[in-house]
């Protein structure tokens, strides 16, 4: 069955030996559908013509980043948004070392730095090499960043040393990323919502209450859901964050706004609340500006808790409904106890007593409590690291 028709493939060929696996790479592509261009490095060319290369795959194969001809038609931006996937086969040590780094001295390094795409790796190289520190610390930059490792697999190497490095079989390339397309078909029918950011709640015209939340979890939340292929809404407090416009942003500002939105882009699937909703607002907003005076008391009264409420609606609630905790102090079991009051299936906890994670941070650290009283740490990565894998938690569960 051709089920890649109307997918775009663009496949990075680097200079290794098993630079010849790609031929069978781009034909297993191209019988399921998939529209392929190819980008050849330089020592790619040492290994394999670009002819064949373009015979197999019915398309053009680029090379040079100082191409009149190139940049007329297509250039390097043009060419990495025009992507659904960027493959990286065979990703020898020095592309991803040089990607680690964000170097972009050729047209390779440069689209994959100008990209916004999910980038699949499958590195190929000699054991020694893949088991040296320095390829080992790239890589893990770059699974940071979000790219995708496939392989590599432990066996004899071209060289004829035995070991960990050799390229991943294209069979099993073809079906990580036919799986990746599969995937976001299923998740497209799929409704995500998200919270995110604080709410502020006005004291007078000018002055408000508010908490320290950047929206930067949840905005990656939201981004990863969207590139797993949900259809996805993020209802957000005051940040200074800018999303995909493919995602459905509703900014609001108060707890009670943020509640009203979260009712109107009912029902979803699966509901994440990541938002730091502030617990109190006052109980009568002062009209004018406050005059200046000695001491002034401000009377609170409590928000409404738009998780508790969304997940004790039986007609409204999401098939999952997830949680945050935010926590200082006996994290787990405070987090254990918002799991049960708040009637979520899971609470992330985030221990925000730290200052390299949580609040404002690009990092954080957290572990997921499920409702089943299983729980699992996500270590210490980028936000957009930790959404991802929880993203492949929601689908899982969904799934
Ligand atoms: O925004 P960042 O700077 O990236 O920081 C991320 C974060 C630390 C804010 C985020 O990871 C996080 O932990 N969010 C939850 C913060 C919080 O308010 O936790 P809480 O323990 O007070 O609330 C528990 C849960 O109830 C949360 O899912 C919260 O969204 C929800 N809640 C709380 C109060 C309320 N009135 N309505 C709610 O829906």
């Amino acid at each position: 069955m051709k089920n890649l028709i109307d997918k775009k493939i663009l496949y990075i060929i680097c200079g290794g030996i098993s630079a010849y696996k790609s031929l069978e790479t781009i034909r297993l592509f191209k019988r399921n559908g998939a529209e392929i261009k190819t980008i050849l490095t330089n020592s790619a060319k040492e290994f394999i013509t670009p002819l064949s290369v373009a015979s197999l795959s019915q398309g053009k194969v680029y090379s040079d980043l100082f191409s009149v001809e190139n940049e007329s038609e297509m250039d390097h931006i043009a060419l990495s948004r025009w992507a659904d996937v960027i493959l990286i086969a065979p990703a020898t040590a020095n592309t991803i070392s040089k990607l680690a780094q964000g170097t972009s001295d050729d047209l390779a390094s440069t689209v994959v730095l100008a990209s916004n795409k999910e980038i699949y790796l499958a590195p190929a190289m000699n054991v020694r090499m893949w088991e040296h520190q320095s390829t080992k610390q790239n890589l893990k930059k770059l699974i940071n960043y979000g790219y995708k490792l496939i392989g590599p697999e432990i066996g004899e190497m071209a060289c004829g040393e035995y070991g960990e490095g050799k390229m991943t079989e294209p069979d099993k390339i073809f079906y990580e990323i036919n799986n990746y397309f599969l995937n976001l078909k299923k998740n497209k029918k799929l409704k995500a919502l998200v919270t995110a950011g604080p709410t502020i709640e006005y004291i007078d015209p000018v002055r408000f209450i508010t908490n320290k939340s950047s929206g930067k979890q949840g905005y990656e939340i939201a981004k990863s859901l969207f590139k797993k292929g949900f259809n996805t809404t993020l209802i957000s407090g005051p940040t200074n964050l800018k999303i995909d416009n493919s995602i459905k942003l509703i900014e609001v500002e108060t707890a009670d706004e943020m509640l009203l939105e979260t009712k109107k882009n009912l029902p979803a699937d699966v509901a994440v609340f990541s938002a730091a909703v502030a617990d109190f607002k006052i109980n009568k907003k002062y009209e004018d500006k406050i005059k200046k005076q000695d001491s002034l008391n401000l009377n609170l009264k409590k928000n409404v808790d738009i998780l508790s409420y969304v997940s004790s609606h039986n007609s409204m609630r999401p098939d999952l409904v997830i949680g945050f905790a935010a926590e200082t102090d006996n994290i787990e079991n405070n987090a254990e106890k918002k799991l049960n009051n708040k009637n979520c299936d899971w609470i992330i906890a985030n221990d925000v007593s730290n200052k390299k994670i949580g609040f404002n941070s690009d990092f954080n650290e957290v572990t997921i409590h499920y409702s089943n009283k299983n729980k699992e740490k996500l270590s210490y990565k980028k936000k957009s690291q930790i959404s991802d894998e929880i993203v492949d938690r929601i689908i899982n569960q969904l799934n």
